[in-house]
Formats: structure tokens, sequence, C-alpha cells
């Protein structure tokens, strides 16, 4: 039998020049590099520079994704951009890297799921292309949470991040087994009884402005592993792989206790684990592709490896996907 499967072309990403470090933020706010590294492991963070906008660092990732790839911009038919930091409430931002790249066809939207959002935009550019709506697609995470941070709130203002990372993804017949290449699976859940944990206090239709992030840090903690562990446990079920099977878990970068309680939990080795919030910090839909290219660049993933992405966030929303390089 043969299927469709979203086949992974190639991978790029784009970090902000300007590199924000723990002690640079002790002296603004009240807090201690020894803090922040013990209770989250980050050590820095980048900041998008005055008049960068979410579209630049998307527009830099989608073409580094496509020059690793080596295919042209008017072979993609479709681009689905996960961001909770959109440059305006409308156009969607991925219209701006649409026309940035000279697009005219195809469509270009926007998906917000917070710190989820790359997780639900591949699972919706994979749907897309298995139903033969569309051939070769752009799935895009990109933030700039400095931009909605209250500088002056030390429980938030140390964790998060700015930063972009692109997959191309393309539909390819495969023999519909689990030895594929591209998406073996994904699991999207949320549940909105948990919004008020995680949240931004503004937006257009109720204040009329964008808003500062607010978080119960504790509370999201509380429930990260649990839900992270459920839908890794959704997509081990379905194809029948364990812990043991995967090559590299690259999860949200969020927390690197949560990151190192789940694999625990889940028998993940700690060696197959991808790590870079110590360098990123939470940069919310873009911490997955954001490590992805870290670990493709430097020769860990490579094709044919099996690769478990996962995240949780604002919402409640999280997912999996897993996939073969
Ligand atoms: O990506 C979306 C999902 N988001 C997350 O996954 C975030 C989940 N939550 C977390 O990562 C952690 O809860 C935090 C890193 C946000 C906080 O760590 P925690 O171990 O849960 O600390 P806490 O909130 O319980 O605070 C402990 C203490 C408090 O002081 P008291 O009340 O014990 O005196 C805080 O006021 O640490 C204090 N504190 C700080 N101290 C120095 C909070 N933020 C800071 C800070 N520097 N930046």
């Amino acid at each position: 039998m043969s299927v469709l499967r979203s086949v992974v072309l190639g991978c790029g990403a784009y970090l902000p020049e300007r590199v924000l470090g723990n002690a640079e933020l002790a002296s603004t706010v009240d807090t201690s590099d020894e803090w922040i590294v013990q209770r989250t492991g980050i050590r820095q963070r980048h900041i998008a520079a005055v008049g960068e906008l979410t579209s630049d660092l998307a527009i830099h990732a989608a073409r580094a994704a496509l020059a690793n790839a080596g295919v042209d911009a008017q072979s993609i038919d479709l681009i689905v951009l996960a961001t909770s930091t959109p440059d305006q409430t409308f156009p969607a931002t991925a219209v701006s890297v649409q026309a940035a790249l000279g697009i005219h066809h195809g469509a270009a939207f926007d998906l917000q799921a917070v710190c989820t959002g790359f997780v639900y935009a591949l699972a919706t550019a994979d749907s897309l292309l298995r139903a033969g709506n569309a051939k070769r697609a752009l799935v895009i995470g990109a933030e700039t949470f400095s931009r909605i941070l209250d500088w002056t709130d030390r429980g938030t203002c140390v964790l998060f991040g700015d930063g972009a990372g692109a997959l191309v993804i393309e539909a390819q017949p495969q023999k519909g087994t689990r030895e594929d290449r591209g998406l073996l699976t994904t699991h999207l859940r949320s549940d909105g009884r948990h919004k008020t944990k995680l949240y931004v206090d503004g937006g257009p239709s109720s204040t009329g402005t964008v808003g500062h992030l607010r978080m119960e840090g504790r509370a999201v903690f509380k429930h990260a592993v649990a839900m992270i562990t459920d839908v890794i446990d959704a997509a081990f079920k379905a194809t029948g792989y364990t812990a043991n099977d995967i090559t590299w878990f690259v999860p949200h970068q969020a927390n690197k206790r949560i990151i190192d309680d789940s694999a625990h939990k889940l028998g993940i080795a700690p060696e197959k684990v991808v790590i870079t919030v110590d360098k990123h910090g939470n940069t919310s839909a873009a911490s997955i592709p954001l490590a992805l290219n870290v670990a493709v660049k430097d020769g860990r993933i490579k094709r044919g490896d099996l690769v478990l992405l996962e995240a949780m966030g604002g919402g409640f929303t999280w997912g999996s996907a897993l996939l073969r390089w």
C-alpha cells in the first residue's frame, strides 16, 4: 500500500544578534544568574533589535530552510506560521513571509497555540499535504516574546527569548509502514480550563492593547510533565515504538527541569535529549525548530533517525509528533 507522508527536506533558523545574559538581566531586575540557572537551565537569550519584527526573523529562518532543502521558494504552495507575537493583529505574519519570498500562489496563514504552536502547525500542514491540498510547505515558528514581557516581573521576564525556525516538508509516497520517512503520527490536545494560568492580559477584543505575559509558573510546572508524557505515550501507542527506539528527543525548551523530568519519566536516555534552553531561553513556538536546526547542523540528527517532538504551553495546549528524518 502506498500512502502520502510529509517528509522533511530541510531546516533553518535565525536568532537576533543581541544576546542578553543572566548577569545583565540581574542588573535591571531582582534576580541572579544562580537562581535562573538552577531553576530553569537558562543562561542567555536573544532579543530582537528595535524595528526587527517577527516576520523578519521568520523570513531569515525560511530562507535558511529553503537553502538547506535545496529547493526554490516558488515550489512552496503552503506556509503555516506559528506565533503568538505577530507583527500586527492582521494580516497574518505568514503573508509577509510569503510576499518577501516572492510567492504569489498557494496559501499562507498564522496559527496560534502559544508554546505548542509549532507542533500544531506541523500537524496542520501534514494534514493539508496528505489530503492533497498542497505539495510542499514551509512550517515556521517565529516569536518576539521580548515585546510582550513585563520587564519588571522577575517571575517571567527571565524565561523568554526571541527567534525563529523553519522546516520545509513535502508530500511523498511512502509504503505506509512505521519504517517510512516523514511524519508518522501527531497528537494535539488542549484544555481551556487552564487558560488563566498562562496568558497575556490584553488583546484586540478585550483591552484594545497588546498586553503583557502573565504566568502562574508553579501551576504550569505542576501540569507540564503529566501533559507531555500523555501525548508521548499516545505517539508510542499509535506506532508501537518505545522510548528505546527514539534516536533524538527534541522537546519544547521552557525549563531544563521539565525536560529532564519528562525524559526520565518516559525512560528516554539523557544523551538522546536535545537541549538549547540554556542558550535560547523559551522562544515559545520557535523553540522546537531552533533546537532541530542546532542538532541537524552539528551532525546529531541524520536521515533515517527517529525524532520525537513535544510541546506544552498556554491554554493549556500540548502535543507531540513522531517522525523519521
Ligand atoms: O513554555 C510554556 C510553559 N511554561 C513553563 O513551562 C514554565 C513552567 N514553570 C517554570 O518553569 C517554573 O515554575 C519557574 C521557572 C517559572 C519558577 O520556578 P519555581 O521553582 O516554580 O519557583 P517559584 O515560582 O515557586 O518561586 C520560588 C521563589 C519565590 O520566592 P519565595 O516566594 O519562595 O520567597 C519567587 O518569588 O523564587 C522567587 N523567584 C525568583 N527569584 C529570583 C521567582 N522568579 C525569580 C527570579 N529570580 N527570576
